[in-house]
């Protein structure tokens, strides 16, 4: 009788620690300019990735705290241990698998050319010789154009920014993610894709090199979510 008292007290004493503090907390790192992946909507937070995180949390039993903060900020909170994982449509490259892991790649896209509706002299990556071309700081696209020999770039911490200095005919043209390219091409008057795409690069989700367990379980995750539709179920109301 003793000895079933004492477990039934241990038992009480869990079940009141996981009432009192809830859930472990899975701190995420974000940069909410990237629609359809993250963007503001009423101040909150939302998006593909969002939904992805939160049904990765759910999976492994953790309660998502999104921190929205600069995009180039993200592997630096990484590593100074601000948050535990980056979900920002961010792309599994080289230069950044030297700082970080990342997890199994959830998202395939392409770098594009947005353009003003009437212009008709760009029609590959090549005819960016000799133009202003407006990227994003610190995205992949700013770094493909950065690498373009006789390719001037502007850079811009925000992309509704480059998009309205486009419409305005300040430069002469966008390099971005498709996705994203899409949706403001949907969204804002007189611009246009251009058909060329760049190379293929996959979205991934960043962890810390020490983190290697909750890498694990990350994966486990993506795949189980894949299997059971919540994945595709995700494509369908975003993209
Ligand atoms: N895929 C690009 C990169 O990795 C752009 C990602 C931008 N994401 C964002 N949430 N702002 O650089």
């Amino acid at each position: 009788m003793k000895k079933f008292m004492k477990s039934l007290v241990l038992f009480l004493a869990m079940v009141m620690s996981v009432v009192a503090f809830g859930k472990e907390k899975l701190y995420v790192g974000t940069n909410a300019e990237f629609p359809p992946f993250e963007y503001l909507e009423k101040g909150e937070v939302v998006g593909f990735d969002i939904d992805l995180i939160k049904a990765i949390g759910e999976k492994i039993g953790m309660e998502v705290v999104i921190k929205d903060m600069s995009f180039d900020g993200l592997i630096p909170a990484l590593e100074a241990n601000k948050v535990d994982i980056v979900i920002a449509g961010m792309t599994a490259n080289e230069e950044r698998k030297m700082a970080v892991n990342f997890s199994t790649p959830y998202y395939t896209a392409n770098q594009v050319i947005i353009l003003n509706e009437d212009n008709n002299d760009i029609k590959s990556f090549d005819d960016l010789k000799g133009k202003l071309v407006g990227v994003m700081l610190g995205f992949t696209g700013d770094v493909v154009v950065s690498e373009m020999k006789d390719v001037k770039s502007k850079k811009y911490n925000a992309s509704y920014a480059a998009v309205m200095e486009l419409q305005n005919k300040k430069i002469d043209a966008i390099v971005l993610d498709s996705e994203t390219a899409l949706n403001y091409v949907k969204n804002n008057k007189g611009i246009k894709i251009l058909e060329s795409k760049g190379q293929p690069e996959e979205y991934a989700i960043a962890i810390s090199k020490k983190n290697t367990e909750l890498l694990e379980k990350i994966n486990a995750a993506i795949e189980t979510l894949k299997k059971d539709g919540t994945y595709d179920a995700l494509l369908k109301k975003y993209m």
